[in-house]
């Protein structure tokens, strides 16, 4: 199978890759490597993934409209795996464009690649993000999600939008995956289990938001990676699909369940073998206290759901992060 997957050179986009990869797939990966966040740790995901023979790498930025209809002309994908993003919460704020840019025309050019060159399967992230202040507990596909707190959220929830209209104008098979904050070996820099882990290495304060009084659903990559390859396999069938006739779909992939920020930096000292400094801040603009998700939907579609612990997840980032300082 001949597999686009974006954002390839990303966290969650070089694991899906390496998966596809060994499994024998032919896989374009598509990133504008951009330096939102420390470019050696793309080059070095991107080194995992350049070995193999059925691999290849597209430098190109999603916003670009015309290379985009030219990849898609020329190499005639089968399935396409978006994953590619301006991602953060909190940076949304200072570079609302760069989501406009990455996230909105980003998933445009991918939608009307797919519409004109007949793809099979689009299968795209969205976030739990889109759940925004949702009182209600565990998150649902069905909950209403209607006022984000972020413009990263917001174009989260437009992605879904877009993609429904595409399902139902041109019958493209589309799945919208809601990911609950991804961690693990290769994570993010900008996100909490990195920026916790150098901080207490280093014996460094760490700032807790909302004085610890805070909720994650935190989801190990492996489980993810597992998540998104089964239900690339299941292609939304009109008629069946979620409160619509497009062949449409959108599901939660996280962990089930949520943990105390005090458990997670808890589980983050044990791995690290220290103690931290904790300073006790308020909750910031456009995070969300809790998120809690509910993944009956994902288990019978695919008989499977996430089931890492954080302790065993934040043991393993923990030395890959150990490992690839000595790299740097
Ligand atoms: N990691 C999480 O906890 C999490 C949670 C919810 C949703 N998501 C979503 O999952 C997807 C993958 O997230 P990730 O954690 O791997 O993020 P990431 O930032 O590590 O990966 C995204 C990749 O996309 C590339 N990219 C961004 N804009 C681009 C553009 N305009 N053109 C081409 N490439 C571009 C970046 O260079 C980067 O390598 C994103 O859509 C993100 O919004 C992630």
């Amino acid at each position: 199978m001949k597999y686009l997957v974006t954002g390839a050179a990303g966290f969650i986009g070089m694991n899906v890759c390496k998966r596809l990869l060994e499994a024998g797939h032919n896989v374009v990966g598509l990133d504008n490597l951009n330096t939102y966040y420390m470019p050696e740790l793309k080059q070095h995901r991107l080194g995992q993934l350049l070995p193999y023979a059925n691999f290849r790498f597209v430098k190109i930025d999603l916003a670009d409209r015309d290379g985009m209809a030219q990849l898609f002309a020329k190499e005639q994908f089968q399935r396409v795996i978006h994953l590619a993003a301006q991602a953060g919460v909190r940076y949304s704020l200072e570079a609302p464009f760069d989501y406009v840019d990455s996230n909105l025309v980003g998933m445009m050019t991918i939608l009307e690649g797919c519409r004109q060159n007949k793809v099979e399967h689009l299968v795209y992230a969205s976030s739990s993000s889109v759940y925004g202040m949702n009182a209600k507990i565990p998150f649902s596909e069905s909950d209403t999600v209607d006022y984000p707190v972020s413009l990263y959220a917001a174009t989260k929830k437009a992605n879904e939008l877009m993609a429904h209209s595409y399902s139902h104008l041109y019958n493209i098979p589309t799945t919208g995956l809601r990911f609950f904050t991804v961690y693990g070996p290769g994570g993010r820099p900008d996100m909490a289990p990195w920026l916790f882990t150098e901080a207490i290495l280093n014996d460094k304060p760490i700032k807790v938001f909302n004085h610890g009084k805070m909720m994650r659903d935190f989801t190990y990559i492996d489980d993810i990676v597992e998540g998104v390859l089964r239900i690339q396999n299941v292609l939304p069938q009109a008629q069946q699909s979620q409160g619509t006739t497009a062949p449409y779909a959108i599901y939660n992939i996280g962990n089930n369940q949520p943990i105390q920020l005090s458990e997670f930096i808890e589980a983050i000292e044990t791995a690290c073998g220290k103690t931290a400094e904790k300073i006790y801040m308020d909750m910031q603009p456009g995070d969300v206290p809790k998120t809690y998700a509910d993944t009956a939907q994902l288990e019978n579609a695919v008989g499977y759901k996430p089931a890492t612990t954080i302790q065993e997840g934040m043991l393993k980032f923990v030395e890959w992060y150990k490992d690839f300082q000595k790299e740097l």
